[in-house]
């Protein structure tokens, strides 16, 4: 809604809120906002702020696939992959948005990254492997498999970022004990609480390929 201007009784050209919104971009872009003496918004001194509402192309490496996306400098690859690209890869989930919970762990360059705290402009032509990356509803891998057989999940926001992590700890350390799993896998949260059935599938998962090593 218009704000109004008190001097004049006319709504005002530009809203309290815009205002705010805008010097918000500024300030992260680390440019000055100057004030003028009637304390009228803001004229930006930052000629490099004009960059943070453009688009580029740029081709992401998504599972294998090259994946043209418009991105912002400033969008992030979690959003480059939920709402940038055609089709949506909306596996990978936005709970904090802060790299506080994992839920959006991604591999980048084969080692796991929050998403949400990647600039997708840095991640063009690097590998990135998301939970699709691993298989589907109907070829599962080994770990999507384990967490269904072993309940590790109930409302399963978590549990995409929870299937790309064991899947990179059970790669680093196939033979891992249970305290380094829990160390390997300290930077995903469930809020569910359903860290034992979690672990109970990387140790299936576990149990499982080493009976696959000795068959061979
Ligand atoms: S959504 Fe990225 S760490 Fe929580
Ligand atoms: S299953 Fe709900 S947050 Fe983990």
């Amino acid at each position: 809604m218009r704000e109004m201007d008190p001097s004049s009784g006319e709504p005002s050209a530009i809203s309290r809120r815009s205002f705010l919104k805008g010097a918000t971009q500024v300030a992260a872009a680390g440019g000055i906002i100057q004030a003028t003496a009637a304390g009228a918004p803001a004229e930006v001194v930052d000629p490099e702020v004009e960059t943070l509402s453009g688009t580029s192309s740029l081709e992401l490496l998504v599972n294998g696939k090259a994946r043209s996306v418009e991105v912002q400098p400033r969008t992030t690859l979690l959003h480059a992959l939920r709402t940038h690209m055609d089709p949506p890869l909306t596996g990978t989930k936005e709970v904090c948005g802060t790299g506080s919970c994992g839920a959006c762990t991604v591999l980048i360059d084969g080692q796991p990254a929050y998403s949400c705290l990647s600039l997708a402009v840095t991640c063009a032509g690097r590998p990135v492997t998301t939970v699709e990356g691993f298989g589907s509803a109907d070829a599962m891998s080994d770990v999507q498999q384990a967490f269904c057989d072993k309940d590790g999940m109930m409302c399963g926001f978590c549990t995409p970022g929870f299937v790309v992590a064991t899947h990179a700890a059970l790669d680093r350390s196939p033979k891992a004990s249970l305290d380094e799993l829990k160390y390997e896998l300290s930077g995903n949260f469930c809020r569910c609480g359903t860290y034992p059935h979690v672990f109970d599938a990387a140790a299936a998962v576990q149990e499982d390929r080493a009976r696959g090593e000795e068959g061979r």
